[in-house]
């Protein structure tokens, strides 16, 4: 059974008022009818969403339901940092995003430049993430979690809708999890058709947590940790998760490779480890369904450094 969450759970209904509050800002992104080896695919093109990766969406729409005087803070050196920053930045407001002090040079400068102030603070991330929380405890502070947070993940429910909109004859969508507000977001935005939510052999929270019947911490590896690296699946994820009877497929990191490797070759698209484990599952023959649609989902690779 679920275990209860402290706060309300969205609704499909919630998604439709997130898109069009976020449609002003956010890029709707296209799609790419792939056929393969004799077999067809679409692949929704996510990471041409600004900030680089579909966690805008789920920044945008917390920052746009929350009062305007409010100051935005988050803790994360990867997408969801610089997303918040960016939707800060669209909307005029003023954004303090948190990093461990080991972050990459190259993320940091990037939600630099994205126009938020930066505070690096500790040697872990969990270290940066309560300086956040605490940062955040004062009057008119708003902190946006990465995924257990209705609003992000009705935000990032935003992708699923625009599939189904653009491509109703679609039956799979897959999305990659760390703590599952994409998945969850679009199981809602995609109600009566198949979720399938794929993880990293290695970053297994979501498959860990469906075995367990609740959220429970799993150990954090995978060349995709940095994006998908989350120790728990979020508590209104997983709630929307089993309600929809989202299953859970596993790709090791050598599938992950090969996938963002043949993304490149195939098609010319240049993405992050993270953003290639839904390709991965297809190509591994893990997917269900007569037309598939995976979430192509970042591309904040650092391409100056391996993997
Ligand atoms: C590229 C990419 N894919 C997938 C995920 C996982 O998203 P979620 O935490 O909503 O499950 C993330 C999270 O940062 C990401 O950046």
């Amino acid at each position: 059974m679920p275990v209860p969450v402290s706060v309300p759970v969205p609704l499909p209904a919630d998604v439709a008022a997130a898109a069009d509050r976020i449609r002003p800002y956010a890029r709707r992104t296209p799609m790419l009818d792939l056929e393969l080896d004799g077999r067809r695919v679409l692949l929704k093109l996510e990471y041409l969403q600004r900030s680089g990766s579909f966690k805008l969406r789920g920044a945008l729409n917390a920052l746009l339901t929350t009062p305007p005087d409010d100051h935005v803070v988050a803790a994360s050196g990867g997408n969801h940092g610089l997303a918040v920053a960016t939707a800060a930045a669209l909307l005029g407001r003023s954004a303090t995003v948190y990093v461990p002090v080991t972050v990459p040079e190259a993320k940091a400068r990037r939600i630099e430049a994205a126009g938020a102030r930066l505070v690096r603070h500790g040697a872990t991330f969990a270290e940066a993430a309560s300086a956040a929380l605490d940062a955040a405890a004062r009057p008119d502070h708003r902190f946006v979690h990465p995924y257990d947070d209705p609003a992000v993940v009705v935000g990032q429910g935003t992708v699923g809708a625009e599939i189904v909109a653009d491509e109703p004859s679609v039956d799979t969508v897959v999305a990659a999890v760390g703590g599952g507000g994409l998945a969850a977001g679009t199981a809602l935005a995609i109600a009566g058709r198949a979720v399938v939510a794929a993880e990293p052999e290695d970053c297994r929270c979501l498959h860990d947590a469906l075995a367990a019947g609740k959220p429970v911490d799993s150990p954090v590896g995978s060349v995709a940790a940095s994006a998908t690296g989350a120790a728990r699946v979020g508590e209104v994820a997983f709630e929307i998760l089993t309600a929809h009877g989202v299953t859970s497929v596993l790709v090791d990191d050598d599938e992950i490779l090969r996938a963002r490797d043949l993304l490149w070759e195939e098609c010319r698209i240049a993405v992050e480890p993270a953003a290639a484990i839904s390709f991965a599952a297809w190509l591994a023959g893990r997917v269900p369904g007569k037309r598939p649609c995976l979430i192509v989902c970042g591309a904040n690779a650092d391409w100056t450094a391996a993997g």
